[in-house]
């Protein structure tokens, strides 16, 4: 949460040679067009510590450790952002915003606040962890479930005892005091003053935030009684609706589908399938929070709700908030059957439910069948009423191509005159519709099985870094060639997100800078790897030609490697193998 503002930031990071900052603590030697030095993160006798004067990065190929001059300040020191930004500004003389140290002061306090509570839900999920051993209930419960061992261990699952005050007990134990513990959200007052264990005789679900911090739980009933599942309520660092269940697992696969479900059981079964890119909601409907975070970790959600009426219209809900949202694919996952998606796994196979994954339907043919199906075609006021309340869900869409496609086969099916269901969605006549989307979500979906070899993949995912530090550095090459790239050529989600932004700063006439790419990523190990890409330098004094060569590479190796994985996974016939394989380069 950046209190100064982005320019004076970025004034602050210009004015700071990064090589007189580091130089302060670390003896560099010119070599080439950067500096080197024993690194100061680790322990090592030959450096393997590399500045950059002109990209203004430093990187440590040995232990990883990289950033700009103020993530160094940040690191070697052991302090915040905002102290480093401060320091900085002193050391060059520029003229920070006044901020007043009560909000200083504050700030870092709620932070420690909530560490703390972090830190107090982590000793809890322990501590219900440690409980299934002695209680033979939750054995029980876990087997019927078909939960083993390692999966309780995996997702931090435990048992909460059937005891008033034995959770309170434990963490007082640990030093914690009582407002602490109730401000974690796992305890309750009674009238009288006393306090006692907000989870009681139930098996506990631990939630994680995007960074695996532990921010509250879910608990289960062991048999039907009400209510099934009971929450963490919404606290200092728990909420609901901006967190999303196991997308601290999901948000590390490599693909960029996401399947959405309802129940942590249900994210677990799917997981546990294989389905490693799987969240689920808290027990609220999705909110548009919730997809701005999808859409930052991937292209296409596939929205797979309980088939009951209650899933359905969840379903249609979530299509809305998710469409609303700008830059997601969406399409449903029908499971038909009476079942949710645990249930769906267990009952039918892992198989078959990838091939009902195979064919999700894109969201809008999916309520084109499913309004269908609620009313009579035949029937003239049905046909008004089915139009309308597609309509609602047309305006939604924000290519004009897109838009026809769907007006046409419900045309078609009504037998109304496209023009008229086109104009009835207004977004003609507004003009707001172009196309969002770039890439092909079902190829970069294609899992990496590794059937290409390792080191041909290592090799091109090193040609795409390398493409995008040449370009984020150089802004003629970037004129020059962007328009030839679009996201498909990138698999890793930190290259997608690089590309993103430089595309995004080219767009808006914008310069592109490390602090501004930098902000954009939460955790020590992205900013690190983010480092470890712009370090990368051209071998080669022809960087145009470079640049060509990385293009032509990434197009035809990239293809070919895409072609083949779909291929070997049956998804495309041989036939369209070679058509992929003629058409690149
Ligand atoms: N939920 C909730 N409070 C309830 C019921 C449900 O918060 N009283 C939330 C939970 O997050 C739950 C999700 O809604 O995981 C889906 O509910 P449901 O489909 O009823 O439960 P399942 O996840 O299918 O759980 P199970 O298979 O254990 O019955
Ligand atoms: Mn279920």
């Amino acid at each position: 949460m950046p209190i100064f503002p982005e320019y004076v930031i970025k004034e602050v990071a210009e004015k700071n040679d990064i090589i007189e900052v580091v130089s302060q603590t670390v003896a560099l030697k010119k070599a080439g067009s950067s500096y080197i030095g024993l690194c100061p993160f680790h322990n090592e006798k030959t450096p393997s510590f590399s500045v950059s004067p002109r990209r203004g990065i430093f990187k440590c190929f040995g232990c990883g450790e990289g950033g700009d001059v103020i993530g160094f300040v940040m690191k070697s020191e052991g302090i915040s952002f905002h102290e480093a930004v401060k320091k900085l500004a002193q050391r060059a003389n520029v003229q920070l915003p006044e901020t007043k140290s009560y909000d200083d002061d504050l700030a870092e306090k709620k932070k420690e606040k909530r560490e703390l509570l972090y830190m107090i839900n982590k000793d809890a999920a322990a501590f219900f962890y440690k409980n299934i051993k002695t209680s033979k209930d939750a054995i029980d419960y876990f087997k019927k479930r078909e939960l083993d061992g390692n999966i309780v261990k995996y997702f931090w699952l435990g048992y909460a005892p059937e005891s008033w005050t034995s959770l309170f007990d434990y963490l007082k134990e640990k030093g914690y005091t009582e407002g602490d513990i109730y401000d974690a959200g796992l305890i309750r007052r009674h009238e009288s003053g006393r306090y006692y264990d907000y989870f009681r005789n139930r098996v506990m679900f631990t939630i994680f935030d995007v960074n695996g911090n532990v921010i509250g739980f879910g608990g289960r009933v062991l048999d039907d009684s009400k209510p099934k599942y009971l929450n963490s309520p919404d606290s200092n660092i728990f909420s609901k609706g901006k967190n999303l269940y196991s997308l601290n697992v999901a948000r590390h696969s490599k693909k960029r589908t996401v399947i959405l479900c309802e129940g942590y059981m249900d994210a677990i079964a799917l997981i546990k399938s294989g389905y490693e890119n799987t969240v689920a909601t808290l027990g609220t409907a999705i909110g548009e929070h919730q997809a701005k975070i999808l859409e930052k970790y991937f292209d296409e959600v596939v929205i797979c709700y309980d088939s009951d009426q209650a899933g359905r219209n969840a379903t249609n809900r979530a299509i809305a908030v998710l469409r609303q949202s700008g830059n997601l694919k969406v399409s449903v996952l029908d499971l038909k059957a009476k079942k949710d998606p645990d249930e769906y796994i267990k009952t039918f196979g892992k198989a078959r439910f990838e091939a009902m994954f195979q064919n999700r339907k894109p969201d809008m043919e999916y309520l084109i069948e499913y309004f269908g199906e609620s009313y009579n075609l035949k029937k003239s006021d049905d046909i008004v009423a089915y139009i309308s309340e597609m309509v609602d869900y047309l305006k939604l869409i924000k290519s004009s191509v897109e838009l026809d496609v769907y007006a046409n086969i419900i045309s078609e099916k009504t037998g109304v005159q496209l023009s008229s269901i086109i104009s009835q969605t207004g977004l003609r006549k507004s003009g707001a519709t172009t196309s969002v989307i770039g890439g092909n979500a079902d190829v970069i979906n294609v899992v990496n099985k590794g059937t290409v070899a390792n080191d041909s993949k290592q090799y091109l995912e090193k040609t795409r870094a390398l493409l995008l530090s040449t370009l984020f550095y150089d802004r003629k090459l970037c004129e020059k060639y962007l328009s030839m790239l679009d996201e498909s050529m990138f698999e890793n989600s930190l290259h997608i997100m690089i590309f993103r932004y430089i595309k995004e700063c080219m767009e808006n006439g914008e310069k592109v800078s490390n602090i501004s790419l930098m902000a954009k990523f939460n955790t020590n190990d992205e900013i690190n790897a983010v480092s470890g890409i712009l370090a990368l330098d051209v071998q080669s004094d022809d960087t145009d030609k470079a640049v060509k060569d990385y293009i032509k590479q990434i197009k035809e190796k990239g293809g070919a490697e895409k072609a083949y994985e779909l291929l070997k996974n049956n998804k495309i016939t041989l036939e369209q193998f070679n058509e992929m394989i003629k058409n690149k380069g």
